[in-house]
């Protein structure tokens, strides 16, 4: 059985959520998705709001995923200890609370779902992501893994793409903000995207104030981030599954504005 897997960028701000509640459930029904993950580390600009996990639900997301930002907000922490749907990167050191991979019965059996994030130039402490995601992926036999790896480098989502070839269904990046142009099937029947873009204001830098982010390349004292107002864009992936076997036969991206 063919089946429909939707991987969505990162949203960015009240927009990016209002833009999300919109189109979601419109694409959902139009492309007959079966299963959405959403990350959701900007839905609070910077960070996200227990609150703000539960739109993204609301909004049509199985999954929401995170990234560099996961801690921002105090009040994560107690959520992510009880939450199995919200994930945050799965190589944070092991007294962090929270899971980063999540194992979800669906029709079509069991989807495992992964987390993790990269190491180049994210300020964070974490563990080795390919020696960590390896793990998870030799623990158990399931069809179907998709990963969400959150990181910088185009190289080391490259490389993760690779590294996952065969032994997951769908790998794409997250946390640059920008749609890359290399959605594909990789030969060993995973499908793989650098990087799904983001979900908020078009005319923005990475979802930030136009004028704000200019000032900042020229010099500004640092200041709290402001969201770009104007047009939405939802920057996607969507991949085609046999479930049976878990390979990929199809990688589109999209955007809808
Ligand atoms: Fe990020
Ligand atoms: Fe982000």
């Amino acid at each position: 059985m063919l089946m429909r897997i939707l991987a969505v960028g990162d949203v960015c701000g009240k927009a990016g959520l209002d833009h999300l509640a919109r189109a979601l459930p419109a694409l959902r029904r139009s492309r007959g998705i079966d299963f959405a993950v959403v990350n959701g580390e900007n839905a609070n600009v910077v960070g996200v709001t227990p609150a703000q996990c539960e739109e993204l639900f609301k909004s049509g997301a199985d999954v929401v995923t995170l990234g560099n930002h996961t801690w921002t907000r105090t009040e994560m922490r107690d959520y992510l200890a009880r939450s199995t749907r919200v994930l945050r990167p799965a190589n944070y050191a092991p007294q962090c609370p929270g899971q980063g991979v999540g194992v979800y019965e669906t029709r079509f059996g069991p989807i495992r779902v992964i987390n993790a994030m990269g190491r180049f130039t994210l300020d964070a402490n974490t563990d080795n992501p390919f020696v960590v995601v390896d793990s998870i992926v030799a623990e158990e036999d399931i069809k179907i893994t998709l990963v969400d790896f959150h990181a910088e480098a185009t190289s080391e989502k490259l490389a993760m793409g690779y590294f996952l070839e065969g032994r997951a269904s769908a790998v794409w990046g997250t946390h640059t903000h920008v749609q890359t142009s290399d959605c594909q099937v990789l030969e060993g029947g995973t499908g793989y995207i650098t990087d799904l873009g983001m979900t908020g204001p078009s005319r923005s830098v990475l979802g930030i104030e136009i004028e704000q982010s200019i000032g900042k390349m020229l010099g500004d004292p640092p200041r709290r981030y402001n969201p770009a107002g104007g047009k939405c864009k939802m920057e996607c992936a969507l991949f085609e599954l046999e479930s049976e076997t878990g390979r990929c036969v199809s990688a589109e991206a999209l955007r809808v504005e």
